[in-house]
């Protein structure tokens, strides 16, 4: 078994392992090992080499000879346009972008925010940036001005690169507004922001601002500058526990090598076919899967602007498969959820010729059966389900197509993948059984390309991921391993829920929940939902003497879960209830909340201050519909 020889080589020989690995990579100076123990809090990959991701990405196909191959497709159903840029223009564009911001003192190690929609300029910003060695940080559009603010003051930005607006459905969302109210709010304050003016929505330019066709028009084009194989080529901002967004560091070198070798590996594409992932720039799928892992590999990306239904319908996907002769398509489940939810016959498909795709992966929630079944059957091609995290930037468990695809087993994401051995262990870290649930945990080091730390916060990367159990990185998923050794995701451990592939911390909705002047005390679930997996639901006790309708309460807190973490959150369920159940040292017991919520079966906590409150939840559930069915 391919994938077995690889797994066993990385275990037993990782520095051997992930050194020929690394000569897919052009270095300025290939690393003298693999593994470098720097005194942090992990050992870091290829410290010592230098490179740069912008080469790797682009300049070295164009010196390759492959200028006039397509790398990015902007398919924007949403504009009605469809956009082709070859490796030769794109190097053209980073390299101009690129100097400009050198020309206005960008360089080395600082940070600049990106903000922008699904438009091919989101991925020439950070491809600029890697050329110039500075950190990028994409930021999604569905975050409101506060959640952006927030990472303006934790990264520290010289520089802001956005969009005039985003298009959403039919909706034409204006970005600047919230970029102006983010920098307004936060703090520190970048020394300018490029904008990218839209027809669907120009925006009013501000003292700070510059348009960016007049910022690229006459730059000097700039050269790659090498990095170290440890350089921070970005910073993604991604859900904890708390309100405060972890700052995942993604290494350059690392990043490089794990991302490459996915692509023939795991998903078995090859130079010049065309990739895509329909996912966002703003989430890690877009990082690794829109924008380097394609270019990487020498592939051409799909960059679209549009949503699985709606735009105009639910035949976009099949179109797009077929327009652009897709042959690997990836997406989180609950997209196709929406498509079958729309056409469950997948009528739509007809016409569509998808002879050139060849294999589907499905990533960022869990997948259910029906959704695999159904995709697999109106397709009729392989589909792949595997597990990742924004903080290991690509898969942890697959089925590597590329190694000779595994058998499939539905529900479970397969095997680990090399330089990951996985562990499942009890609350004193103890492995348990085949079969039996658990933490899933990762042994240290973790492989290339995987966090090495927190932005500006070591010791919360100590606390959130390396102290539960000491030697291993532990995943905040729960789950186990089969006795064939296929591991099965079940939940996570923490306060994380996963909506519509997106995931977000019930934490910071209940932050901002009760900063409400009525609300007392507050919890927020997440609760199960046909179309996006998941869904958040919140529990409010008022403040004593407040005696107001439910409904206007829950639309006044609906409405701020909008305006301060933004539409993405989806927070559209509510209910009042006198008292939240507790442990006897007063930990709500959200668990066992969402059980009675999804109508699953439950324990009463043995811990539990005042059963009879339990009843009142199910009572005020029950009163807005829950559980369904
Ligand atoms: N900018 C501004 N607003 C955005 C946004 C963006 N980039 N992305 C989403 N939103 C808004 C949506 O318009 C929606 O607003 P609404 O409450 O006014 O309707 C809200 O945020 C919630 O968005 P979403 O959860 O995506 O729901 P949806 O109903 O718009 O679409 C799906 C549902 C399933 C079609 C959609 O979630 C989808 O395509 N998911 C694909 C999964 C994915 O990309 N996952 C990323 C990880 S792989
Ligand atoms: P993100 O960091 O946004 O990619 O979210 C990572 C989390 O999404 C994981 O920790 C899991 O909880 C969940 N997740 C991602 N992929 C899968 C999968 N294939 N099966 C089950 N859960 C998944």
């Amino acid at each position: 078994m391919a994938w077995k020889i690889q797994y066993d080589h990385a275990r037993t020989d990782p520095e051997g392992f992930w050194m020929e690995q690394a000569r897919a990579i052009d270095w300025d100076r290939m690393p003298s090992k693999a593994l470098h123990d720097l005194g942090g809090p992990v050992p870091e990959w290829y410290a010592d080499g230098l490179v740069n991701g912008c080469h790797n990405a682009v300049d070295r196909h164009v010196e390759a000879g492959h200028g006039d191959r397509v790398a990015i497709i902007h398919d924007s159903p949403v504009t009605g346009s469809v956009t082709r840029i070859t490796y030769a223009e794109l190097r053209d564009r980073v390299a101009r972008l690129a100097g400009a911001l050198a020309a206005r003192g960008v360089t080395k190690g600082d940070r600049v925010i990106v903000y922008m929609p699904m438009v091919p300029e989101a991925l020439e910003a950070m491809l600029a940036c890697a050329r110039i060695g500075a950190i990028h940080s994409v930021v999604f559009g569905g975050f409101a001005a506060g959640e952006l603010a927030v990472r303006i003051d934790d990264a520290k930005p010289k520089a802001i690169l956005a969009a005039s607006c985003g298009i959403e459905g039919q909706r034409v969302v204006p970005y600047k507004p919230l970029l102006d109210g983010a920098v307004d709010m936060a703090a520190h304050k970048p020394d300018f922001c490029v904008v990218l003016q839209r027809d669907a929505g120009r925006a009013d330019m501000g003292p700070l601002d510059i348009d960016w066709d007049d910022f690229v028009r006459d730059a000097e084009p700039a050269d790659c500058v090498p990095v170290e194989g440890n350089h921070p080529a970005y910073i993604l901002y991604t859900s904890g526990t708390t309100g405060a967004p972890k700052g995942v560091v993604r290494p350059t070198g690392g990043h490089l090598v794990a991302l490459d070798w996915s692509m023939t590996n795991i998903y078995d594409v090859a130079p010049g076919e065309v990739f895509w992932a329909a996912s966002d720039v703003g989430w890690v799928v877009g990082h690794s899967y829109i924008c380097y892992a394609p270019l990487i590999h020498g592939c051409t990306t799909v960059v679209f602007e549009g949503k699985p239904i709606g735009t105009p319908d639910a035949s976009t996907f099949w179109r797009v498969m077929a327009d652009h002769k897709v042959a690997v398509f990836f997406t989180a489940p609950t997209a196709f959820r929406a498509v079958k939810r729309e056409d469950p016959e997948a009528r739509l498909m007809e016409g569509h010729d998808l002879s050139a795709l060849r294999t589907i992966f499905l990533a960022g929630e869990r997948a259910d059966a029906d959704i695999i079944d159904w995709v697999a059957r109106v397709t009729g091609k392989p589909v792949i389900d595997h597990w990742w995290q924004t903080e290991t930037g690509s898969a942890i468990a697959a089925n590597p197509v590329g190694l000779g695809a595994l058998p499939v087993k539905i529900g479970s994401p397969a095997v680990p993948m090399p330089g990951y051995e996985i562990h499942v262990l009890d609350e004193a870290g103890h492995e348990v059984p085949p079969g039996t649930l658990g933490s899933v945990a990762i042994c240290l080091p973790l492989p290339p390309g995987t966090l090495p730390g927190l932005w500006n916060a070591q010791d919360r990367f100590r606390k959130s991921y390396l102290d539960a159990f000491p030697g291993y990185y532990e995943t905040g998923d729960a789950g186990m391993i089969d006795e064939d050794g296929y591991l099965w995701i079940m939940a996570r451990t923490d306060d994380v829920i996963n909506v519509a592939g997106h995931r977000l911390s019930t934490g910071a909705m209940e932050e901002v929940l009760a900063s409400h002047p009525d609300i007392a005390e507050c919890a927020v679930i997440g609760v199960a939902d046909d179309l996006k997996g998941q869904v958040p639901l919140g529990f409010m006790c008022l403040t004593k003497g407040v005696s107001r309708p439910e409904e206007e309460v829950l639309s006044e807190c609906v409405r701020l879960v909008r305006d301060r973490i933004g539409p993405v959150a989806a927070f559209k369920l509510g209910c009042v209830v006198d008292r939240l159940p507790k442990t006897r040292s007063g930990k709500i017991l959200r668990a066992t909340m969402g059980s009675i919520a999804d109508g699953r079966d439950w324990k009463m906590p043995a811990t539990i201050d005042d059963p009879a409150i339990l009843d009142e939840i199910a009572a005020a559930l029950a009163r807005i519909g829950y559980p369904k069915g």
